[in-house]
């Protein structure tokens, strides 16, 4: 047995979201168990409010469960302090969005170092990592750019340099392609793959599209909040 079978990453039971906008209760997920080992590819689909940003943004630590248990990385996520919950989120997950979520005001290199710097490592050092991120998404010729003047592509590969700039364990993205044609969608996919095939990273895309089927470990189907399937796609 390998040490990946011995040690889920993400452990889930009876994990439950409801949201009671105007005292009328909505199911954002419901009663999800689920035990992910680490270094998997998971493609999280289902349909447009079948629940897959309520998944990922309980296991980024920006939303909190109504009713189960979540444990990521050995971290059981209810028990963590506020400090806690923020060193969490700044070095075991990294989040890729759909629409990149970049401040306006920075440069493309601000951007990506801001997470290092805020976890406190050293301004040479940061940027160092930041520029070898950069050169591999091949964006060294951008680096003073601001969001603005970068194309939608550009735009989606600094925001996984920055998601990956404190080297987390677990990249969780939801609808990275969501905003980009499919040639840069791909690339963008292809890009996380690879962060998966040669760095080991457990990986999740929340897509209701086929795209990132090819290079999945894993299938995850939910529907009305619940999981419905989980396929093994594993060679
Ligand atoms: N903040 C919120 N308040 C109330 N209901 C919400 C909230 N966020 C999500 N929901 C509801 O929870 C359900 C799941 O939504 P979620 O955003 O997780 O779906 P999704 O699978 O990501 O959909 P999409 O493919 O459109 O992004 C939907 O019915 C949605 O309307
Ligand atoms: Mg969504």
């Amino acid at each position: 047995m390998t040490e990946r079978s011995h040690h889920p990453i993400i452990v889930a039971k009876g994990l439950t979201r409801i949201y009671q906008p105007g005292g009328n209760e909505v199911i954002g997920i419901n009663n999800v168990n689920l035990e992910i080992s680490s270094g998997e590819l998971i493609a999280l689909k289902g349909n447009s409010g079948s629940g897959k940003s309520t998944l990922l943004a309980l296991l980024a630590g920006l939303d909190t469960p109504s009713r189960g248990t979540l444990i990521v990385a050995n971290n059981d996520l209810q028990q963590l302090t506020p400090v806690q919950l923020t060193q969490y989120r700044r070095k075991v997950v990294g989040m890729v969005f759909q629409t990149f979520n970049l401040l306006p005001t920075l440069t493309v290199l601000e951007n990506v170092s801001l997470p290092a710097l805020l976890a406190g490592h050293p301004y040479a050092r940061v940027t160092n990592k930041a520029m070898e991120l950069l050169g591999w998404l091949n964006l060294n010729s951008r680096i003073n750019h601001l969001p603005s003047q970068l194309s939608g592509g550009e735009m989606q590969r600094t925001a996984i340099a920055r998601a990956l700039i404190n080297e987390p364990a677990i990249i969780l993205a939801d609808e990275p392609t969501g905003n980009l044609d499919t040639r840069n969608g791909e690339i963008v996919i292809e890009l996380l793959a690879e962060l998966n095939r040669r760095f080991g990273r457990t990986v999740i895309i929340a897509t209701h599209s086929k795209i990132a089927d090819p290079h999945a470990t894993l299938r995850i189907c939910l529907k009305d909040g619940s999981i419905t399937d989980t396929i093994c796609c594993a060679p």
